[in-house]
């Protein structure tokens, strides 16, 4: 959730927070911002780059020794100048950045604007500021009471820092779930979202805790938390060379985003997903229930790795919903004069939000009256404006231009989304309803288990290597995750890989089985789990080996493959979640063992925005 750097000192502070806001740039953003204290508090901030920002400034009066940071992934308001950061108090003495999310900011602000607030922004960010404005003002309280007061209120993650116009030489700061690196210099502090913007001035640092306060002058820095006892500050040395902090410590962007997989679909159920209450909350869904209910079609309409989960989609929505599902290219569909009928609700799915094919293709539904759903993960983009509704995956920015986290982002939305049409529809019993909220709410557990099996998948990826050819198959809801494991290792090592249907093999493909050709079987305990071992015999039958992705204890096919990667146990319909994370690092380790950039593969691009 991109990135915050402040600074209290002795030196300028605008040129240390401008250098530190471009260190975290390679954690993508949309919009940027500066707040300095020099008689007076002083605010710039704007859409775009952080060089836009900075090209603004040029000619204007920054001398402050006091200063806070912004890069914004917008969650909560789309990118505008309007929503960048950081935000301001009502009185116009406070200035606040915040990297999260506020899950209960809607009640927060009814409470404001009961008290006659207004705001200038639709963030939820500078809803808590005002909160913790409102407590200074009527509990005559100093701001770190304030601040300490309101944190006890708010549900979600956050990393703020605050400064005051009448206490120029503090900085507040505090964190729940976001990250913050207090760097200790001498008589100076600074403050960022990583070790990057710091790592130049000191190699001391004090990573905050999270429910902790920090009250931050130039020689003195205090550790607090909530209950506002004193912490120790445990005072670390940085020993990670900068490039290496860029990607928290992984060799690449991809593989640091597989490994951020158990936190983003735990953002992405967060706020939503409540399996003990039984409750799915997705406003966008909610207010057009009647529509999805109604529909006596739904067209899924992307590209690439989110046409995969389209595909998904399509066996979840008709078993769940009962309602017929085209998955659609957006490239083939937009050239198409499609039959699109008024009740047809458009799923568009896509990461960037940005695909050209996916705009067009959406334009072109709308022209015949189809309403559009867009599951997106860059908040305020093109996809997420047009479409008339539409869910976030929350899985931050994707750096890699494989796709990974986004993926399984949108297929636990997706998820969501067909659970609460069932329920509504009565097309599923709350029995099973109840069962599969609680199968979601275990995936980020599910996941951590899943990626400790990284050595041995490591390995079938190094046995594997020079492979020239290779075949995915699956059945079910596996057979997407064929499609999308092959698409990976196609990406990332530029092996030549089809994804077939399991049981289409023996229409033509398995003249392709030999002895070197490498084939993988997603093949997790489900209800076609007879039959893929049926075909896992065909393969072996003609010397092909065999990589089965299986359920972990599945003796029967640990017997009869030449490699198995073991995923826990999951009912069928959420397990491409974890059947897909073998198929991403297999591609990932295949690439590095092949020395290609897997980060920036040859001839792809992050977002096609071109036809
Ligand atoms: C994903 O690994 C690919 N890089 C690519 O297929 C991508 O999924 C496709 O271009 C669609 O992008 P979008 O999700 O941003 O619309
Ligand atoms: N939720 C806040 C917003 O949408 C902060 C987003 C971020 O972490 O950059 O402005």
């Amino acid at each position: 959730m991109c990135g915050i750097v402040a600074y209290i000192g002795p030196r300028q502070a605008y040129p240390i927070i401008l250098k530190g806001l471009k260190r975290l740039e390679y954690r993508g953003y949309d919009s940027a911002g500066v707040a300095l204290l020099n008689s007076g508090l002083k605010v710039y901030k704007k859409k775009g780059k952080v060089a836009d920002l900075e090209e603004t400034l040029v000619g204007k009066d920054l001398h402050a020794t006091i200063g806070i940071g912004h890069t914004r992934w917008a969650t909560h308001g789309e990118p505008s100048d309007r929503n960048a950061h950081p935000h301001v108090s009502a009185n116009g003495k406070l200035s606040m950045i915040h990297n999260g999310i506020i899950e209960n900011y809607g009640q927060l602000k009814q409470e404001l604007e009961n008290k006659g607030y207004t705001f200038s922004s639709d963030t939820d960010t500078e809803i808590l500021l005002k909160f913790i404005e409102d407590i200074q003002i009527n509990n005559k309280s100093g701001l770190e009471e304030a601040v300490r007061i309101a944190l006890k209120r708010v549900v979600g993650a956050y990393v703020i820092v605050i400064i005051d116009e009448d206490n120029p030489d503090t900085l507040i700061a505090a964190r729940k779930g976001s990250p913050l690196v207090i760097g200790i210099g001498k008589g100076e502090h600074f403050l960022a979202s990583d070790a990057t913007p710091i790592i130049e001035y000191t190699k001391e640092v004090v990573y905050v805790n999270d429910y902790e306060l920090a009250i931050i002058k130039s020689d003195e820095l205090i550790l607090k938390n909530l209950g506002n006892e004193k912490v120790t500050p445990f005072i670390q040395k940085l020993d990670l060379e900068l490039a290496a902090i860029e990607k928290g410590g992984y060799d690449h962007f991809m593989l640091k985003e597989i490994f951020e997989q158990p936190d983003t679909i735990f953002d992405c159920l967060r706020g939503r997903l409540d399996a003990e209450a039984g409750t799915i909350t997705m406003a966008g869904v909610q207010n057009h229930i009647e529509q999805f209910k109604n529909a006596n079609r739904i067209i899924i309409i992307a590209c690439g790795t989110s046409w995969h989960a389209g595909l998904i989609a399509e066996y979840i929505f008709e078993e769940l919903c009962r309602t017929p599902v085209e998955v659609e290219y957006a490239s083939e569909f937009r050239y198409r004069n499609p039959v699109i009928h008024k009740g047809d609700v458009i799923i568009a799915i896509s990461q960037s939000g940005e695909t050209a094919d996916t705009i067009v293709a959406i334009e072109k539904a709308k022209e015949h009256g189809a309403f559009i759903f867009g599951v997106v993960n860059a908040v305020g983009s093109s996809i997420a404006r047009i479409s008339h509704a539409g869910a976030y995956t929350h899985a931050g920015p994707e750096i890699g231009v494989a796709s990974t986290k986004a993926f399984t982002g949108q297929l636990v939305v997706l998820m969501m989304i067909a659970l609460k049409v069932a329920i509504e529809k009565k097309t599923i019993d709350q029995k099973r309803y109840l069962h599969l909220l609680n199968e979601l709410q275990e995936l980020p557990d599910k996941i951590t288990l899943m990626l400790r099996e990284k050595d041995a998948i490591r390995a079938v990826a190094n046995k594997y290597k020079d492979a020239t050819d290779s075949l995915y198959l699956g059945r079910g809801y596996n057979f997407p995750v064929a499609l999308e494991g092959a698409l990976k290792l196609k990406e990332i090592s530029y092996i030549h890989a089809e994804g077939y249907p399991a049981a289409e093999m023996k229409h033509g493909p398995i003249a392709l089985v030999q002895e070197t050709l490498p084939v993988v079987f997603v093949a997790t305990k489900d209800s076609y789990h007879e039959k893929i071992v049926s075909n896992i015999q065909e393969i072996k039958a003609r010397k092909g080996k065999v990589i089965a992705v299986i359920t972990a204890g599945d003796e029967i096919i640990t017997k009869m493959a030449d490699d198995v990667i073991s995923v826990p146990e999951a009912d069928e319909i959420v397990a491409p979640v974890l059947s897909t994370i073998p198929m991403q690092l297999l591609a990932y380790y295949i690439g590095v063992a092949k020395g290609y950039d897997v980060d920036k593969p040859r001839n792809l691009a992050k977002s096609v925005t071109v036809e």
